[in-house]
């Protein structure tokens, strides 16, 4: 009898997995790499992300994934505007395949919203995607921007949530999650700073992080929000000014470049020439920046093999 309840009442769990692994084979916008591996540890993004964790973590009692060695906060830091960008990033993202023992968590974060359309359609998305944290901050001013991300992060995911490391990433840069993962898994999990250091080939006392993407460990995330001198010193381009906090603070020993594999994008078509931090696309990729344009996003995304999924059928062709 006692049985008999329990699976009764594990049935409609059963089944919600079902359903979901019917409708998502692989998962859900660019939250899977959340649910799967979101062992022990609890996420205060709503909606899908609680509907989902549900039904994976039967799935992942059944499949006996792997643990964690670490967690990673990807913020593409983004205007409420730009609804087509986030949509092909989710699109992008969703498709790749998920990085091994680490979780990374892509989020848009946003201004606080300014216009009637944005509040309504902004909140629809949260609704669909659970992905967008709104900040304080008011997107005409080009400064602060990375005071307000990296300052509200301890506050947005206090004690348990935190991660072990946040990027800061621009929304026309496309990062390989495994090939990330990768990259940080032996690397300290402390005073971290990880990007292209620029302009390559230079005294590293006078580097800065380059804007397309940057990766710090949990700790400078924290110290930014507890440095309120940070909060005045604001002024100039914001990977020079970032650069310039860790240098005044003595943060980010710990420092490492991807020089080759954190590149802009070039084709052919292009009027740019090779230099040492734009070149042609490599299979070894960390990130891609400067995707200004549909076209730049679907070369990119054919070459790292994302239309190999596509399965014949007779309701689409899709060759030119
Ligand atoms: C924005 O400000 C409000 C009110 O001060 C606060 O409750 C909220 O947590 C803040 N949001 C972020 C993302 O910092
Ligand atoms: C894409 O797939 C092809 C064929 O399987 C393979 O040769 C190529 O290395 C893949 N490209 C990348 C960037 O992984």
């Amino acid at each position: 009898m006692k049985r008999l309840s329990s699976s009764l009442f594990l049935l409609p769990f059963l089944l919600l997995a079902f359903v979901y692994s019917l409708f998502f084979p692989n998962g859900f916008s660019i939250l899977p790499s959340l649910a799967r591996c979101n062992n022990n540890r609890n996420n205060n993004m709503p909606a899908t992300g609680a509907s989902m964790s549900t039904s994976m973590r039967l799935a992942n009692a059944a499949d006996q994934a792997p643990a964690v060695d670490f967690r990673v906060l990807l913020g593409v830091v983004t205007r409420a505007e730009m609804y087509e960008r986030r949509a092909l990033l989710r699109l992008a993202y969703a498709l790749q395949s998920p990085p091994e023992r680490a979780v990374i968590d892509v989020r848009f974060f946003v201004c606080s919203l300014a216009t009637e359309e944005d509040a309504v359609l902004v909140s629809l998305e949260i609704i669909a995607h659970g992905d967008i944290v709104v900040l304080n901050c008011t997107e005409n001013m080009d400064d602060g921007k990375t005071y307000s991300y990296f300052s509200s992060l301890p506050r947005l995911f206090p004690g348990d949530e935190a991660y072990d490391y946040v990027g800061k990433i621009d929304d026309d840069s496309y990062y390989r999650l495994a090939a990330l993962a990768d990259t940080l898994r032996h690397k300290p999990r402390r005073d971290l700073y990880h990007g292209l250091l620029a302009p390559c080939h230079t005294d590293p006392a006078s580097q800065f992080m380059s804007g397309m993407g940057y990766i710090v460990s949990w700790d400078i995330a924290a110290w930014v929000a507890e440095t309120d001198s940070l909060r005045r010193d604001v002024k100039g381009p914001e990977d020079e000014v970032f650069g310039r906090w860790l240098r005044s603070g003595g943060k980010g020993k710990n420092r490492y470049g991807e020089v080759t594999r954190m590149y802009d994008y070039l084709d052919g078509g292009m009027k740019d020439g090779v230099n040492c931090f734009r070149h042609a696309l490599v299979a070894d990729t960390v990130v891609v920046h400067k995707l200004k344009d549909r076209l730049k996003w679907a070369r990119t995304l054919k070459f790292f093999n994302a239309t190999q999924g596509l399965k014949p059928s007779r309701l689409y062709h899709v060759d030119l």
